[in-house]
């Protein structure tokens, strides 16, 4: 269905409310990762350009509603938007200090410290969208919440629309999900088949080949009858892994599975790490990584595809010595020709790891929303856009 755009509209003037998803992670006080700030700033830019001002709403974090915690100001991420923009951004702390100027950058306080955003209170929605003239929703990765600022504005603004970092995103999954260039393969590592299930069995109906990696790996290797020792590997799952197996053989789907995996006795850093056929892993060791042969034949499916996704490291790649399946696949999309969206926490932080992010088709800045779209479900925020229509 269509969605209005932020480019196609008349900003000359008027102010615009534009949610961003800001909730950047931090340490001490300090950002840690700036890459959806960064993300912001096409859309931010180009409102400012088309003459308008710009009154930012985000969240960060999970405070308690309602009540302001310093922890989760959005203090540093104003300071830091302010470096990044070249202009100073006013940090409102309140709804009423929430204004700002043609050419002006207003950013209120974490949208999560007013009463309501969570439950998708009507009230705060519309005292959200009252903010200025036109709503935009931008927040990709806060899309998946049906909250005050991410939904409920959309359906009460006078005027709402998609900004551009939403639309890039939609258009990328759509290239994914709706109308692959064919074949497409779906790489789906990450420790638990649990909280990937609903992605798996939605993706098996869309893609050519599935490729599955870490502890997800495990559990289908041991619902194929191979012995994992003390692998991470989800018992009670290993009737869904059956499944998916069988479904995948009955739809014609290809589903290659690890042939040969790095073990070691213990998930730490600086371990002697040994490779062993899947048919040979000792009762006291771990799989954690996959091995050169499964990472050729992986590979070989993937020079074939045309359009490749991405969720989820195919090894514990945090902890030396076991990111060399995730790197050297990274390394194989970067130069890869077709067409590679990576989404998700972790797929992400492993590209971005490795320096290969501009490598790639597209990087999606969403975790749970990206997953969610994964999973065929629609975003809340999407489908109110689209009933602004
Ligand atoms: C995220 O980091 O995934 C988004 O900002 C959403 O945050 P939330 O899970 O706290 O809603």
């Amino acid at each position: 269905m269509a969605i209005k755009k932020m480019q196609d509209l008349d900003l000359q003037g008027k102010t615009v409310v534009i949610r961003e998803d800001l909730n950047l992670p931090m340490k001490e006080g300090r950002i840690t990762n700036d890459k959806r700030a960064r993300a912001a700033l096409p859309t931010i830019r180009t409102a400012l350009e088309k003459g308008a001002g710009v009154v930012l709403v985000s969240h960060l974090g999970r405070p308690t509603e309602g009540q302001f915690e310093e922890q989760f100001s959005l203090k540093p991420v104003a300071k830091h938007l302010a470096e990044l923009l070249g202009k100073p951004v006013t940090l409102a702390s309140t709804m009423a200090d929430a204004k700002a100027m043609p050419g002006t950058v207003t950013l209120l306080e974490n949208v999560r410290f007013f009463k309501g955003e969570k439950k998708n209170d009507p009230e705060l929605a519309g005292q959200l969208a009252a903010l200025g003239d036109i709503y935009v929703m931008d927040a990709f990765g806060a899309a998946h919440r049906a909250h005050s600022s991410t939904e409920g504005a959309v359906r009460v603004a006078k005027t709402a629309c998609a900004g551009p970092l939403l639309q890039a995103e939609l258009d990328a999954f759509s290239k994914v999900l709706d109308n692959p260039a064919r074949p497409l393969a779906a790489i789906i590592g990450g420790s638990k088949v649990s909280t990937k299930l609903g992605l798996l069995e939605n993706l098996l109906q869309k893609v050519d080949t599935l490729i599955v990696g870490g502890g997800i790996a495990n559990t289908f290797l041991a619902a194929t009858g191979h012995k994992v020792g003390i692998s991470l590997c989800e018992e009670e799952l290993i009737p869904d892994a059956k499944r998916i197996l069988d479904l995948s053989a009955k739809l014609g789907k290809k589903m290659p599975l690890p042939t040969d995996v790095v073990i070691a006795p213990k998930l730490e850093s600086g371990q002697k790490v040994t490779v062993c056929s899947v048919d040979a892993v000792p009762a006291d060791q771990m799989i954690l990584d996959i091995g050169p042969n499964t990472l050729a034949q992986y590979q070989e499916f993937l020079a074939t595809s045309a359009t490749v996704v991405w969720n989820g490291p195919v090894g514990a790649f945090e902890t030396d010595p076991f990111g060399k399946g995730t790197l050297e696949l990274a390394q194989y999309l970067a130069q890869s020709a077709a067409f590679v969206v990576v989404g998700g926490g972790d797929s992400v932080a492993a590209v971005e790891k490795y320096g290969l992010a501009d490598k790639m088709g597209y990087i999606s800045t969403g975790g749970g929303a990206s997953l969610e779209l994964l999973e065929g479900k629609i975003l809340p925020s999407v489908a109110a856009l689209e009933a602004r229509g």
